[in-house]
């Protein structure tokens, strides 16, 4: 996360926990809740067509094929969308939390810019459906994803590289 006014960075703040953590999230929840067992990559395709992180208008199914941890066999197991966003909820209280503390921290004189320029997602997790909503209405300011999320933090490392005129926008350590 991190402030930014007149093209420079004011604040900083890492927290790590993104698209992979709520890829586990989801493997937990199956685990817990129907003893069902299923890879990483199973995980994030749900999260993808299924996962959300405010409510939908149209709520989503998925069948999820995996392995019965007592049994020890394959077994299909249909979830929804709802199933989903409760699964994800610590993980994207934890991303709410930071991003409402950083804000605290943020002079208070920057607070027009953030009313009027409000929050930009980046990151292939910014597509989660309805994460723009859920941090609008956590933080009460306007929130939009970024063009082309999932490829924002290699374009932008390549620009770093680049041209140092963006490193020296990082306040020295
Ligand atoms: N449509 C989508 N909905 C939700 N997540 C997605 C979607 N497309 C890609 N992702 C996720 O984006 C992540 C990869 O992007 P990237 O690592 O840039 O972003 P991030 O994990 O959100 O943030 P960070 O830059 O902090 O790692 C993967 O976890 C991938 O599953
Ligand atoms: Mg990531």
């Amino acid at each position: 996360m991190a402030v930014i006014s007149l093209g420079g960075i004011v604040l900083t703040k890492s927290l790590r926990v993104a698209g992979n953590e709520m890829d586990e999230a989801i493997i937990d929840y199956l685990k817990k809740k129907y003893n069902l067992l299923i890879g990483e990559r199973t995980a994030e395709e749900i999260k993808i067509e299924i996962g959300s992180a405010y409510p939908l208008e149209e709520e989503l199914t998925v069948e999820v094929n995996g392995r019965d941890l007592v049994e020890g066999l394959p077994r299909m197991v249909r979830i929804n969308s709802e199933e989903i966003r409760e699964a994800l909820h610590e993980t994207l209280s934890a991303i709410v939390n930071a991003v409402r503390d950083i804000l605290e921290e943020t002079p208070p004189e920057l607070s027009s810019d953030l009313i009027e320029r409000g929050v930009v997602l980046a990151g292939g997790g910014a597509q989660l459906r309805g994460l723009d909503k859920l941090i609008s209405q956590e933080t009460k300011l306007p929130v939009r994803v970024a063009e082309d999320p999932l490829t924002s933090v290699v374009r932008g490392t390549g620009k770093m590289l680049e041209e140092d005129r963006y490193l020296r926008l990082f306040p020295k350590e």
